[in-house]
């Protein structure tokens, strides 16, 4: 790769993680693929012929093998959900289970999360968007990976509607600190819990990332952003 080249590469908060697709999320792949993946285009995204129904909008970024995100989605069946991750057997254990629950207010794309909202979500228009157990990148020289970044934050503002909200979570220290100095300094975000408070009794189904962590002795932080509403006109 040219130099010119290596310097255009965006930073990606991601590596493709080489791991085991089972034989029945190899099968979900190949089968139902086109029922739940739509597939990235860098162009708005029409919700009205991805979704049946017409309802709020949860965005979950990095859904790793999906257990949240099917969880929300089967215990909310009146609001939409549409989650972002690149790892594919994550991708196949997710569609399994949509399938076997019979969800038709759950789809995926398989994209790079940065480039999908930037290009695929009108501004105002989202509910909800969730980040969980981010890549933590903890050594000091990987940090600009990390997907909270301040552009970020403001991209994710603006999809956001007015009054609507952003919940991240982290089992590693550094990382909430440094989520909390992004997104104090983002304008658009007001802290649901108070100026850098994290959110103490957080409501959201158990991750597999954070099971993980739990075993490891690490601790939960949650924070609960909100976009401000518009003022009177
Ligand atoms: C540490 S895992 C956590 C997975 C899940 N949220 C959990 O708590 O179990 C982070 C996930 O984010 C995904 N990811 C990271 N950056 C991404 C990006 N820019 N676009 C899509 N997925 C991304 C990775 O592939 C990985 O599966």
């Amino acid at each position: 790769m040219s130099d010119s080249e290596s310097k255009k590469r965006p930073i990606r908060s991601y590596v493709i993680r080489s791991g085991r697709t089972t034989e029945s999320q190899r099968k979900a792949l190949e089968q139902h693929w086109d029922d739940y993946v739509i597939a990235y285009q860098p162009d708005l995204l029409e919700l009205g012929r991805v979704f049946p129904q017409d309802a709020p909008l949860t965005v979950e970024i990095g859904f790793g093998m999906g257990d949240s995100l099917l969880q929300m989605a089967e215990d909310n069946p009146a609001q939409n959900f549409l989650g972002i991750e690149v790892h594919r057997p994550g991708v196949g254990k997710l569609m399994n289970g949509a399938e076997v629950r019979g969800l038709t207010n759950l789809k995926v794309i398989c994209h790079d999360a940065t480039e999908v909202m930037k290009h695929c979500f009108a501004s105002d228009s989202l509910e909800r968007v969730l980040i969980f157990f981010p890549d933590p990148w903890h050594k000091k020289r990987h940090h600009k990976r990390r997907i909270v970044q301040p552009e970020f934050a403001s991209l994710l503002a603006s999809r956001l509607r007015p009054g609507g909200s952003l919940h991240l979570a982290t089992d590693w220290e550094q990382y909430a600190e440094h989520m909390v100095e992004v997104l104090e300094n983002e304008p658009a975000l007001l802290n649901a819990n108070g100026r850098g408070n994290f959110w103490l009794n957080p409501e959201r189904p158990q991750t597999k990332f954070e099971r993980r962590g739990e075993r490891l002795g690490h601790g939960v932080w949650d924070l609960l952003y909100r976009k401000a509403e518009k003022a009177d006109q």
